[in-house]
């Protein structure tokens, strides 16, 4: 039985910062964001966006009455939850009206909570195929205006639908990942936007990235010219090449073209968003899946996951006959030409609009946001979403 990634959504706010016009305001060359970085644009997320509304706004456009009556697991991986205790899964599963005869639950490893799903969604899709497995990967990345940080900013959600008998994408039995704790990037419980300790970030995802690749290669014996690409994790684009810049060298010059060019495909989307933190590799997949025309059915794509703190995970799949009928692709575009460019001065605006964090009550307002669902307000410390 092949078990793997059924159907892939996607969802990010409707405004977004030139990477140019930040460079500008802030005093800084345009180069250092646009090549050093590999980031032409940010998701600003409005106040009516949070990981759960963008969740929801991602799912909803893959998820039919068939898919609904079959999930029985809701996995939501995020860091930046809305609650201590109430899982974000809850939330999508009342607003998408999925069958109540399911597990909802929230995953955390910095970005790594997805993939973590994703193999619990195998083992639990093993045991009963006759199921479906939501995966929600949704978060906003917040560092705080003027920091280090900022430029690798974004929002947006993945959601992934995993099934018996898939039709994008079977993963494969091995996957090898690796854990240690490190501090190179968290957020304490007290704090709004997260610590990092960016160069060392930068080293620890690259040192991981070779433990679990070196680590696949003696399990599969497999090497790069198995692969017809590699997706990354990516806190921002320039930081999947700089990992795979270090394996490539002696791989002959024709496989090592076409996992350079993929991999240039495969940060298309994420350039235009941003860091996603959880669904970062899956936007980067997706990047791929719908922007390269000369992927073939039973070509294997490797995944490279990283989750600050740390776990790393290096796991593959194959593409199934016709997947590129079962893309969202046109659905994505237009999402991308009719987002809203908006100012340095008015993304300052929107960041520092923050709901109240002492209890008062406040309500929102929807109408300026094109999204189906958004968060509505807080009342009696309870948030309310509104679905159009
Ligand atoms: N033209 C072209 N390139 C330029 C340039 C110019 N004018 N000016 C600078 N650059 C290049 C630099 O040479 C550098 O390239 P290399 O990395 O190849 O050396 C690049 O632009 C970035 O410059 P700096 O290193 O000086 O940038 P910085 O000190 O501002 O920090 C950062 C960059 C560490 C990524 C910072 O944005 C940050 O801390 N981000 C958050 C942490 C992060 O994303 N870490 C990634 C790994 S951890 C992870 O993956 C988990 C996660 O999601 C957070």
């Amino acid at each position: 039985m092949e078990i793997g990634i059924d159907k892939l959504g996607f969802y990010t706010p409707h405004l977004y910062v030139d990477m140019n016009d930040l460079a500008e305001e802030r005093g800084i060359d345009p180069g250092k964001f646009t090549v050093g970085l590999g980031q032409e644009e940010m998701a600003v997320p409005p106040i009516t966006q949070d990981p759960v509304s963008l969740a929801s706004n991602a799912a909803e456009q893959i998820l039919d009455e068939d898919d609904k009556d079959a999930i029985d697991l809701v996995l939501f991986g995020t860091e930046s939850g809305v609650d201590h205790s109430k899982s974000a899964a809850v939330y999508v599963h009342q607003l998408l009206g999925l069958n109540p005869k399911a597990r909802s639950v929230e995953l955390k490893q910095a970005c790594y909570g997805a993939t973590a799903g994703i193999q619990m969604a195998k083992g639990h899709i093993a045991l009963h195929p006759d199921k479906k497995v939501l995966i929600l990967a949704s978060d906003i990345a917040r560092y705080g205006l003027n920091t280090p940080g900022e430029s690798t900013q974004g929002a947006g959600a993945v959601a992934i639908l995993v099934s018996a008998s898939p039709r994008l994408l079977a993963l494969e039995s091995t996957s090898t990942y690796y854990t240690a704790d490190i501090m190179d990037f968290w957020r304490p419980v007290y704090s709004s936007t997260a610590f990092v300790d960016g160069k060392y970030s930068n080293e620890q995802y690259i040192a991981f990235f070779h433990k679990v690749w070196e680590d696949y290669q003696e399990q599969t014996g497999r090497s790069l010219t198995d692969f017809a690409a590699i997706a990354f994790h990516l806190p921002y684009t320039k930081m999947g090449w700089k990992a795979l810049r270090t394996v490539i060298e002696d791989v002959p010059e024709e496989a090592q073209e076409r996992l350079k060019n993929n991999y240039q495909i495969s940060t298309k989307y994420n350039r235009q968003v941003g860091n996603i933190y959880t669904g970062s590799l899956y936007l980067s997949l997706l990047s791929l899946l719908e922007n390269q025309d000369e992927l073939k059915e039973a070509d294997i794509i490797g995944l490279y996951s990283y989750g600050s703190g740390a776990v790393g995970e290096f796991l593959s799949g194959k593409l199934q006959p016709g997947f590129k009928e079962h893309l969202q692709t046109a659905v994505h575009q237009t999402m991308f030409e009719n987002r809203e460019r908006i100012s340095v001065a008015t993304y300052e605006d929107v960041f520092e609009q923050t709901l109240p964090t002492d209890g008062s009550e406040k309500q929102l307002q929807t109408s300026e946001d094109p999204a189906k669902i958004c968060l509505a307000g807080v009342n009696d410390h309870m948030r309310s979403y509104v679905v159009k």
